[in-house]
C-alpha cells in the first residue's frame, strides 16, 4: 500500500480521491485549506492545514507531513480554483488574474518544492499535476477565460520542467485532465460523475511510469496536445 498527499482534499475531486484510495488500503495525507471544512474522516487519513497560495503555510504542511512519514509515494496537485470563467478581454481582472496563477501555478511547484525530498529516493515515486484541457494551447479554441486558461499552461509547463528534474530521481511528473465533471467548479450540467473521472485517474497514475513522465493525459487515458 502506498501513501498519498493530495491537495484541496476537503471537497470535489480530491474528496473523491480520498474515498477512493482509502477504500483501497492506502495512506492518505489531505492538505486542506481549512481543515474544519473536512466532513470526511478516517483513521488511514491525517489532514493538514494546506493553503497552496502561501508559501508559509506549505513550508508548515511540509514540516508536518515530514513528522509523520519519512518517504510518500504520490503527490496529488489538485487543490485549483475557477476565475470567473469565460471572462472576455473586457471582463479580464488582472489582480483576480494573479491570484488564480499563484494558486492554479505556483501552487504546484510550491508544494512539489516542499515535498521533493520525501519523493527523492531508489524506489519510483509520482507527481500528478490536475490541469485542464482549457490549458491546451491546441484546443483554445472558443478563447475567453485567460486567467484560468494560462495558469493551466503554466501548470503544464511545470510538468514538463518537473519531469526533466525529476529523471535522476525516479520521479515521474504527468498533467491530467480530468474532464468536465460535476463539482463545485464544474457544476451540475457536467457529464462525467466525480466518482468515475477519479477512477480513471486513479488508474492512470497508478500507472505513472518514465515513459508516460511529462505528457498530457485525459482521466480516460486518451493523450491530449499542450
Ligand atoms: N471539475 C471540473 O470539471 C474540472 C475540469 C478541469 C480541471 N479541473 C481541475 O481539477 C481540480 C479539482 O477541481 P474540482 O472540480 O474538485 O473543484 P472544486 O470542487 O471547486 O474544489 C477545489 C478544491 O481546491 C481547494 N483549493 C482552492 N484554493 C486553494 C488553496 N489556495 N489552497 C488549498 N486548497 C485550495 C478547495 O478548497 P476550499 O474548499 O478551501 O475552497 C477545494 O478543496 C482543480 O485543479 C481544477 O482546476 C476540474
Amino acid at each position: 500500500m502506498a501513501t498519498w498527499v493530495i491537495t484541496g482534499a476537503n471537497r470535489g475531486l480530491g474528496l473523491e480521491f480520498a474515498k477512493q484510495l482509502i477504500a483501497e488500503g492506502h495512506t492518505i495525507i489531505a492538505g486542506v485549506r481549512n481543515p474544519e471544512t473536512m466532513g470526511f474522516h478516517h483513521e488511514q487519513m491525517i489532514v493538514y492545514q494546506l493553503d497552496v497560495a502561501s508559501t508559509t503555510s506549505v513550508e508548515t504542511f511540509a514540516k508536518n507531513v515530514k513528522s509523520s512519514v519519512s518517504s510518500i509515494d504520490v503527490l496529488v496537485n489538485n487543490a485549483g480554483r475557477m476565475d470567473g470563467r469565460w471572462q472576455s478581454l473586457e471582463e479580464v481582472d488582472p489582480d483576480l488574474s494573479l491570484e488564480v496563477l499563484n494558486v492554479n501555478t505556483i501552487g504546484p511547484l510550491r508544494v512539489s518544492q516542499a515535498l521533493w525530498p520525501l519523493l527523492q529516493g531508489e524506489k519510483p515515486t509520482k507527481v500528478a499535476n490536475i490541469s485542464s484541457l482549457m490549458g491546451s494551447i491546441d484546443d483554445c479554441m472558443s478563447g475567453r477565460s485567460y486567467a484560468y486558461r494560462t495558469s493551466k499552461t503554466g501548470l503544464n509547463m511545470i510538468t514538463k520542467i518537473l519531469a526533466v528534474e525529476g529523471q535522476p530521481d525516479n520521479i515521474t511528473v504527468t498533467s491530467y485532465h480530468p474532464g468536465w465533471a460535476k463539482t463545485d467548479m464544474g457544476g451540475e450540467r457536467a457529464p462525467v460523475p466525480a466518482s468515475v473521472s477519479v477512477q480513471g485517474l486513479i488508474g492512470l497514475i497508478q500507472e505513472q511510469t518514465a515513459d508516460r513522465s511529462g505528457r498530457f493525459f485525459e482521466y480516460t487515458g486518451e493523450e491530449l496536445p499542450w
